[in-house]
């Protein structure tokens, strides 16, 4: 399998199955975030989006339909095995096909963590039904004996309320995502090409810089590109030949950490926040996590602790509001 290797990260070229097991430990990624082929003819998707075919890169490679169980359960097993403990893993579905990646992931030890609509308004035009306007992210994790990464306020701070006073926290952490696709006239792109925006969000709230990020399906190298913009590691495959070159040559052009910079700081999640009142979505929240917490094994006093880091409050505090709602 050919690989390319720019600035420390590693590109093959090549079926992702055999690729993972060639060239993947056991348990080797901290992070996976991948959109496979959907197996409706996705060479002729972009019949779909009103756009200049001439920038499209050519050489998506399809999976035939009556294959594409088969081809699932595969790289799902795989993507399975080299997940560490605690790892994540987002994988976008369009509807067609979704349960078949249900019953793939479903077929291994992963466990879901959030079924995620995202949403955009660059659907197909119908005139006598509704129009098709989003995807699903399947949001999932590898059991362990730890904690998975999710790191909570790291875009919006608790305290923190858009002009009609809703939490800004709450509303980024709903299950329905609103990500418009990036409409980009003049430059040369992957058919399909998943919008910055969603990537920055799953990285962010799913892994931290030097975590090992990997995604399955390269295409237009988006997930690669967004993984090094925010000082991750990366490993990924991609089986067509032109799409590979053409992918290859724009990340040597992307600078570790360049996407840092433009990255909201959330306001009031820092130190100091003992004292100040909590809010109903404050406690609400706790308590979820509480729950999650316990239900992955975790003694009581260690789960208070775990939440006193995240919710940056005092163990008494913590307790107290446990208390309060009864737990
Ligand atoms: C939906 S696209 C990925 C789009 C990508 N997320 C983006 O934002 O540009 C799926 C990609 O998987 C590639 N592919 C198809 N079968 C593959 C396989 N067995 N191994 C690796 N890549 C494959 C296709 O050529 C296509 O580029």
């Amino acid at each position: 399998m050919r690989v390319e290797e720019v600035a420390g990260n590693r590109y093959h070229l090549g079926d992702c199955v055999e690729g993972a097991r060639e060239v993947l430990p056991d348990g080797s990624v901290d992070l996976i975030v991948t959109d496979p082929p959907y197996g409706i003819g996705g060479d002729r998707l972009h019949q779909h989006y009103n756009r200049d075919e001439a920038h499209v890169v050519e050489g998506y490679v399809e999976v035939p339909p009556e294959e594409y169980g088969e081809f699932t359960h595969a790289w799902v097993a795989e993507a399975a095995r080299v997940l560490r403990p605690n790892g994540s893993i987002y994988v976008v579905s369009g509807y067609t096909n979704l349960y078949h990646v249900l019953d793939a992931l479903r077929a291994t030890d992963l466990r879901e963590v959030n079924h995620i609509v995202w949403r955009y308004s660059f659907g197909v035009h119908t005139r006598r039904k509704f129009v098709s306007s989003h995807y699903h992210v399947l949001y999932y994790e590898r059991p362990g004996p730890g904690r998975r990464t999710f790191n909570a306020n790291v875009r919006f701070g608790p305290e923190e309320r858009g002009p009609d006073g809703r939490s800004l926290d709450y509303a980024d952490r709903e299950d329905v995502w609103a990500i418009d696709r990036e409409y980009k006239p003049g430059r040369r792109k992957n058919k399909n090409e998943l919008p910055t925006e969603l990537l920055v969000k799953m990285l962010q709230y799913s892994s931290d810089p030097g975590d090992m990020v990997c995604d399955m399906f390269l295409g237009g190298f988006g997930t690669a590109r967004v993984a090094v913009g925010l000082a991750r590691r990366f490993v990924g495959f991609e089986v067509s030949p032109p799409i590979f070159e053409a992918g290859v040559e724009r990340m040597r052009g992307v600078r570790e950490g360049d996407l840092l910079p433009d990255l909201r700081v959330p306001r009031g999640a820092g130190p100091g926040r003992t004292g100040q009142r909590w809010t109903p979505e404050e406690t609400g929240l706790l308590v979820d996590r509480y729950g999650e917490l316990r239900a992955e094994g975790m003694t009581k006093t260690r789960a208070v602790e775990v939440l006193g880091a995240e919710f940056d409050r005092g163990r008494f505090a913590i307790t107290n509001v446990l208390k309060r709602e009864g737990l």
